[in-house]
């Protein structure tokens, strides 16, 4: 089963004022490995960056919990409303399904009426602690791009802690801790996310915003990634190029959202009160309807697919790497290190492909545009390598003295450097803009010094013309009352568009 490839520009929605209005967000995109492009030298192969989109990851997990045998049902047991404990007329029995609340009910289709839900045992045992640990596993690497969002049936817990494992459950740490009262609960300072900022981003914190108990009618707890990203890419994730930028070159802050399993460690039901009420025990459980996790295969930018068989996710590496997260070179492809693609230069990125290896010079890899003509090689420096950058060299070998000659604009030995006031954008363009003198106008912003991305109603190389000029529709002669500036009409497209995508839609 494929996750299925998506468009290319991707929607967030946020809430403003508690009302739900699209944002815009267009994203890197990231979602091509490679294209054939046209240059002086005819159609060659560019390579690029990729990732697979982000999808809804509960699809593909193995949820364990421990006990083992702490879901409710067996034997049966009556259960008490949380906020009444003389309403005892709910019953839980494992082997009556409309009275079954097993662990698959927390991943199930949400909106049905009433909710489905699983649910513990209550807390029979008195004061002995109930606590419950609920471990999700991919067994894959996965990159979270949403909240977390763990919604209970029953009131949110006075204490529980959010772990992760980065090595398929060897070591677990933890992301966050949940309390009524954190300096009681786990002798931490209550915080919220909003209290960190770009250098505490990876601070792990208690907060206390999510157990009010059946206090309220708030049933959820997040994990806040966006929270998290906004510190970087703005509060409506506006300036993704910077969030990218940071996590292409922080390997704390990209493994800070890459998890193989999560554990949810529920340590203190809701009592809601200040005292258990110990007469009415059964009050007391813990139960969850929903859990969402939104996030992609890591596939270090060398795919765009991944494939769930046999249940297990698997990237389809491209750019002749392999592996589950392709994360090394294929055989015969080791001419250099393996590295994981780059994110930048935005909007592309670098694919950092794997190369043939020297030694399967013996069968000639079918290669031929970067790798050099072995023979004439051999007649210049046998040692030599001169993987010349095909974007950035007028030929696609070296010259006979072992030299890749670069075009206008380029150098290096490999011509995939730009020389000063030029910059990378399928080889070497000249600079158009720079954030620091301004040059875009009305509100641009430059984007890698080659172009600048203009706001909807701006148009031109600089921003300098109104969209609607070019289009001849501007002012009162278009009769249909369309304000003279700004041209709002032309986001409908954008909008329709961004209806089709999913949260994060990345
Ligand atoms: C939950 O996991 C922790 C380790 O992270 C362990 O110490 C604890 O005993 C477990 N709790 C249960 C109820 O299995
Ligand atoms: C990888 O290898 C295949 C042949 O095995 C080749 O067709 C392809 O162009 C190579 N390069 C990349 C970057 O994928
Ligand atoms: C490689 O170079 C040799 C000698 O310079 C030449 O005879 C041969 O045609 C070249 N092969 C290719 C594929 O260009
Ligand atoms: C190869 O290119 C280098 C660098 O541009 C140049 O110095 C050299 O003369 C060239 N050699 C030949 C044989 O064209």
């Amino acid at each position: 089963m494929y996750l299925s490839r998506f468009l290319s520009i991707h929607a967030l929605w946020v809430t403003v004022s508690s009302v739900m209005q699209p944002y815009p967000l267009v994203w890197g995109h990231y979602d091509v490995c490679k294209t054939q492009i046209y240059t002086e030298e005819g159609k060659v192969w560019d390579y690029m960056a990729c990732q697979p989109e982000s999808t809804d990851m509960t699809k593909y997990l193995k949820v364990k919990l421990d006990p083992p045998d702490i879901t409710c049902g067996d034997p049966p047991e009556t259960f008490c409303a949380m906020g009444n404990p003389y309403m005892c007329n709910n019953e839980c029995d494992a082997s009556t399904p409309e009275l079954a609340h097993p662990p698959e009910l927390m991943f199930d289709f949400e909106g049905r009426h009433p909710s489905t839900f699983w649910q513990s045992a209550t807390w029979k045992e008195y004061p002995k602690p109930l606590q419950v640990n609920i471990t999700l596993s991919w067994s894959k690497t996965i990159e979270l791009t949403d909240n977390i969002v763990i919604t209970f049936e029953s009131g949110r817990p006075d204490q529980m802690i959010l772990e992760k494992s980065l090595d398929y459950g060897r070591t677990w740490q933890p992301y966050q801790y949940y309390a009524t009262d954190c300096l009681d609960a786990f002798h931490m300072d209550p915080k919220s996310v909003k209290d960190l900022s770009q250098h505490t981003v990876l601070e792990i914190i208690c907060t206390e915003e999510y157990s009010t108990g059946y206090m309220t009618n708030s049933k959820i707890i997040h994990f806040e990634i966006k929270d998290r990203f906004a510190f970087f890419a703005g509060p409506w994730l506006r300036n993704m190029a910077s969030l990218y930028g940071q996590l292409d070159t922080t390997k704390k802050l990209r493994d800070f959202f890459t998890v193989t399993d999560l554990r949810i460690r529920l340590l203190r039901p809701a009592v809601g009160e200040i005292f258990v009420d110990e007469l009415h025990l059964a009050r007391y459980f813990y139960a969850i309807s929903d859990i969402k996790v939104h996030g992609r295969c890591k596939c270090n930018l060398h795919a765009t697919v991944c494939v769930y068989d046999n249940s297990k996710l698997t990237c389809e590496c491209e750019h002749n790497t392999t592996g589950p997260d392709c994360g090394k070179c294929k055989k015969n492809y080791q001419g250099r290190p393996w590295s994981p693609g780059s994110y930048l230069p935005i909007p592309k990125g670098t694919a950092n492909t794997c190369i043939p290896s020297i030694s399967s010079i013996g069968n000639p890899p079918k290669f031929n545009r970067i790798w050099p003509n072995i023979s004439s090689l051999e007649v210049s420096n046998p040692k030599q390598e001169c993987y010349c950058n095909p974007l950035g060299s007028v030929h696609d070998r070296c010259n006979g003295s072992g030299f890749c000659e670069c075009k206008t604009g380029t150098t290096g030995p490999k011509c995939d450097e730009c020389l000063p006031g030029n910059s990378w954008h399928y080889g070497c363009q000249p600079n158009v803009c720079d954030n620091e003198l301004l040059h875009c106008q009305n509100g641009g912003t430059c984007h890698n010094n080659v172009r600048c991305l203009c706001p909807a109603a701006y148009t031109g190389i600089l921003c300098e013309k109104l969209r609607c000029e070019e289009a001849g529709s501007c002012g009162s002669d278009s009769g249909q009352g369309a304000p003279p500036r700004g041209c709002p009409a032309l986001l409908l497209p954008l909008a329709a568009l961004l209806g089709t995508a999913g949260p994060l839609g990345i």
